[in-house]
């Protein structure tokens, strides 16, 4: 449905990104064209400008900053938002000199994605071009009270629909594997399987055999053929946990088989078509991982193209009541009570081990309350003592005052465009963003 008329065009060589960020142009009501070169896009802008253009810089062919200077040559007043990896970002820099409007990192944040189209074209604070994503019903028992995972559930229902791989973040026990299911859920394989498969504690020999197969007498012990899980998840899904833990031999194979749609099975060299879909999940942060040398940027990018970060439960405690009654109501037969002291333990207590951590003290303490009202004697000693357990680890970065303002104030000034706000304040986007969870924390 498009409320105004407005038209976007999304150039990107990978058909399931173009997917997934014209399905949020879509969601904004705006109108979308699709081009799949820098030549495609031309031509497209050639027969009819759009409003605007949302340009991918790494292309085959004509690079984006050349797509850009064509642009500029022959329209210079259409407006281009460029998408970058993180190892373009000194390109990107170059390439706002030289015409862009504006730019967005890889993995690209959605309200940040918004804010930046809504900007460019004039349509900032009119209400009436919001259109807010759609979020189908969620499943039973899935809560979500807090802005920060309705932020997280409405991405995901962004990217459900879209065939381009997804990477979930988040700490240990914050919920990775319901955003899975989500994703899983949403999109439309959900009538197909959804398998997971962890990349962690495996042998490199092993897990390439999981993943991809092998023949029979592929190896020692090979007594029979295995299709591995990328076919098992043929139509549907294939989550990958702790794919940090993915050793870099295997990591150019995951590549070129999310590139290809082609996995060849160990001890084969006839590659098979698979049509499976890849949502993958990290408690590490990989972006370190990659300027470490332990992940490999180009599957990174191709895995992370819109930040799905799951964030820890300290930072979104309005969860952690809804959480709590809802796990009581799970576990104790009759319907039991929180004392105000016992959910006053429960909000402040910081929650080192996330969602699981509160599932767990909950049903520990439904079989201590014996089915009546859950008091803080029957939460674990380190919940039930704020006073002693309530204290950050010292290294959680706390933000001077000074610090805190300068930073709030300049995402005022850049109406609230992280992108901006950062090269005003001289940091990295990611540096600002873990500095705003900070500031969120307090
Ligand atoms: N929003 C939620 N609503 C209801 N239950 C939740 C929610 N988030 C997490 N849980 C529950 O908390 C527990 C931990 O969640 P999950 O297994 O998804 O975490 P994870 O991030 O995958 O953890 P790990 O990093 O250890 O794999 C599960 O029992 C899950 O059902
Ligand atoms: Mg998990």
């Amino acid at each position: 449905m498009t409320k105004n008329n407005h038209t976007i065009l999304v150039v990107d060589d990978d058909a399931s990104q173009r997917q997934l960020l014209g399905g949020f142009v879509e969601s904004l009501g705006l109108g979308v064209r699709e081009a799949a070169s820098g030549e495609e896009a031309l031509e497209s802008i050639e027969r009819q400008p759009p409003d605007m253009v949302l340009l991918d810089v790494r292309l085959p062919g004509i690079s984006g900053i050349d797509v850009l200077a064509e642009i500029r040559r022959r329209h210079p007043a259409l407006r281009v938002l460029l998408i970058t990896a993180y190892a373009d970002l000194r390109q990107a820099v170059a390439a706002l000199k030289s015409g862009a409007d504006d730019y967005l990192a890889k993995p690209v944040d959605l309200d940040e994605l918004r804010a930046a189209i809504l900007d460019a074209l004039g349509l900032a604070g009119r209400s009436d071009a919001w259109g807010a994503v759609e979020v189908p019903p969620l499943p039973d028992g899935f809560v979500c009270h807090s802005p920060a995972m309705r932020r997280v559930v409405e991405t995901a229902a962004v990217v459900a629909p879209s065939d381009a791989p997804v990477l979930i973040s988040g700490e240990s026990g914050v919920g990775k594997e319901v955003v899975v299911q989500l994703t899983h859920r949403w999109s439309p394989r959900a009538e197909g399987p959804l398998v997971a498969a962890n990349c962690a504690g495996l042998p490199e020999s092993l897990i390439e055999s999981e993943l991809f197969g092998h023949t029979k007498g592929a190896f020692t012990g090979a007594d029979a053929q295995r299709r591995g899980f990328f076919r098992a998840a043929d139509g549907g899904t294939l989550f990958l946990d702790e794919i940090g833990e993915l050793p870099l031999a295997l990591q150019p194979k995951l590549l070129r088989a999310l590139e290809s749609g082609q996995v060849t099975p160990v001890g084969s060299e006839v590659p098979v078509a698979v049509d499976t879909r890849l949502v993958a999940a990290t408690n590490r942060d990989l972006g370190e991982a990659v300027e470490q040398g332990t992940f490999r940027d180009d599957l990174y990018y191709r895995i992370n193209v819109v930040e799905l970060a799951v964030p820890p439960l300290r930072e979104r405690r309005d969860d952690v009541l809804p959480l709590a009654r809802r796990f009581a109501a799970e576990f104790a037969g009759s319907p039991v009570r929180l004392s105000p002291q016992a959910a006053q333990c429960l909000l402040t207590y910081h929650w080192p081990g996330n969602v699981r951590e509160l599932r767990n003290a909950v049903q520990r303490a439904c079989l201590l309350c014996r089915g009546d009202v859950i008091l803080p004697e029957h939460l674990p000693p380190k919940i039930a003592a704020p006073a002693a357990a309530g204290e950050e680890p010292a290294d959680t970065g706390r933000l001077s005052q000074v610090e805190r303002a300068t930073i709030l104030a300049t995402l005022d000034e850049c109406g609230q465009n992280r992108t901006q706000a950062a090269k005003k304040l001289g940091i990295s986007r990611r540096a600002l963003i873990y500095k705003l969870r900070a500031i969120e924390a307090e």
